[in-house]
């Protein structure tokens, strides 16, 4: 049987380069975002189909329900970013509560309401992979905090949903380039002082966290749930 996938914030960079490999394995792929004319244009180039909605609204996410799939084998909940990178420096309390907010919108309840309404249609044996962030063991404010809220959402949902065999696990990338991640290319002495001090001396690329995504979202990867995998180059050590 064809396996289905839904993949959030499909539409550019990481989610984009994990749909297409899922296309590539024969999946029904089905990618997310909110702007619709982006969405299907990266669609109609991927070989995916396009369903626009806001990840982090709930009466989106339930209205969407009608287009998506009614049995989900793959969920990649990818949609997110790093709010603090497109507003202001907050001046006071008031700003400090919204960004906060903004990163927990963006980043929890995005993946945590899609999720939620898509329980009830994942496959026995399907496969949930939530992109956290090596920010949620470094630092980065409400961004990595929102991270690292993924982290343990992800521990619970593992073994709510692992007798029916479904594994749920995070995939955490270091400082991953081609993506809007940064609000474009970054110059030799942003990536220098982004990438740290990496074992392989280099960023990454949306293809090397599609590689770690679609071998846990195989059929041959169901000994491994509640995990968080790193995919930074050594940046972040994992042991
Ligand atoms: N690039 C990095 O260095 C890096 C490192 C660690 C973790 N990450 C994580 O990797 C994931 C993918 O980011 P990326 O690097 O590929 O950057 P990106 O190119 O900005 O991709 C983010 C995607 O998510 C979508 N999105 C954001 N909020 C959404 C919402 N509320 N509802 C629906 N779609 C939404 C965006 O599309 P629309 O704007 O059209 O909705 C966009 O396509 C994010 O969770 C990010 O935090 C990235």
């Amino acid at each position: 049987m064809t396996r289905t996938a839904v993949v959030t914030g499909g539409g550019t960079g990481i989610g984009k380069a994990v749909a297409a490999e899922l296309v590539k394995q024969g999946a029904d792929v089905v990618i997310t975002g909110r702007r619709t004319d982006l969405l299907t244009a990266t669609a109609a180039e991927i070989g995916a189909r396009a369903v626009a909605f806001d990840a982090a609204d709930p009466a989106q996410v339930q209205a969407a329900l009608a287009t998506l799939p009614s049995r989900v084998d793959v969920l990649v909940n990818n949609a997110g970013g790093n709010q603090a990178r497109r507003r202001p420096a907050p001046e006071g309390l008031a700003d400090v509560r919204d960004l906060w907010l903004a990163n927990f919108e963006s980043n929890v309840l995005s993946a945590v309401l899609v999720t939620t309404a898509l329980e009830p249609r994942l496959a026995d044996d399907a496969r949930v992979v939530t992109i956290g962030s090596i920010a949620a063991r470094r630092g980065s404010g409400s961004y990595g905090a929102a991270k690292a809220a993924i982290e343990a959402w992800t521990a619970d949902l593992a073994f709510a949903l692992g007798g029916r065999g479904i594994t749920v696990n995070v995939v955490s990338p270091g400082v991953t380039e081609e993506t809007e991640f940064f609000g474009g290319t970054l110059s030799e002495e942003r990536r220098k002082k982004l990438v740290g001090n990496p074992a392989n001396g280099r960023t990454g690329t949306p293809a090397d966290v599609a590689s770690a995504v679609t071998f846990l979202t195989s059929p041959e990867a169901g000994h491994i749930t509640g995990q968080v995998i790193g995919v930074n180059g050594g940046a972040g050590l994992g042991r």
